[in-house]
């Protein structure tokens, strides 16, 4: 998708990907990601999701990136966080109570600005890209990773057939794709979330299994 694209979602709060609640998955596999308080954790896509809040709680310095400032400008406001805007590695971030969130485009992140993070939260972002930027973006993410690095991954299939995307459908036998060369995959967890999908149901769409990967970067 073009940037426009995401900004027009932003700008018209047209958002349903977006949980008002943590996702349930994050605590119940959290453990396996093998950080401490006072680590570094890296949200790519992040949106203004309530994820980086149950993060922060945890004790973890939260890194994420964002196209859209609408939404980084809503997640400081709506969570009641002071943050400050700088431009100090040419992307800006607003930074503040522990979080460090980029507006900008992801493939523009160097390893350095990721505050030293070798854990990674991923929900929805290769629902949000389209086929020819995954191979990209997992390039990049491994790129960005030291070996060990963990990743806990949120992702979803249906028929692609029922709607276009984005968000796209991800099946499984993709992140096998995808991942395989660089990462280590275990799949924890999948499970029928057609009702949290309402967006997607009022498209049409009949069935949809949400799964949890964990990655690690060899
Ligand atoms: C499906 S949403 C998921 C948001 C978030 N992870 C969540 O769980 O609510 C995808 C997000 O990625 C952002 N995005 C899309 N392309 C991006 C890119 N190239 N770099 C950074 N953010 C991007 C969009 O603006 C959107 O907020």
């Amino acid at each position: 998708m073009d940037k426009e694209f995401w900004f027009r979602r932003w700008q018209k709060n047209e958002i349903g990907f977006h949980l008002t609640e943590p996702h349930h998955s994050l605590a119940k596999f959290y453990d396996l990601l093998q950080v401490q308080q006072g680590d570094s954790i890296f949200v790519p896509l992040c949106g203004k999701s309530p994820d980086l809040v149950w993060l922060r709680k945890e004790g973890l310095n939260v890194v994420g990136i964002e196209l859209s400032r609408t939404a980084v400008e809503a997640f400081f406001n709506e969570n009641h966080l002071s943050g400050k805007w700088t431009n100090e590695t040419g992307i800006p971030c607003c930074r503040g109570e522990g979080y460090k969130i980029y507006c900008g485009d992801v493939f523009k992140l160097a390893n350095a600005d990721l505050d030293g993070a070798c854990t990674v939260y991923d929900r929805g972002s290769l629902v949000a890209l389209p086929p020819e930027m995954r191979s990209r973006y997992v390039a990049h993410l491994a790129a960005l990773l030291p070996s060990g690095s963990r990743v806990l991954l949120i992702s979803y299939i249906y028929n692609q057939a029922e709607t276009a995307g984005p968000p796209f459908s991800i099946p499984q036998k993709d992140i096998e794709t995808l991942f395989g060369e660089n990462f280590q995959i275990e799949i924890l967890a999948e499970e029928d979330a057609l009702l949290s999908h309402q967006g997607l149901v009022a498209r049409g769409v009949t069935q949809l299994t949400e799964y949890v990967v964990l990655l690690t970067r060899r």
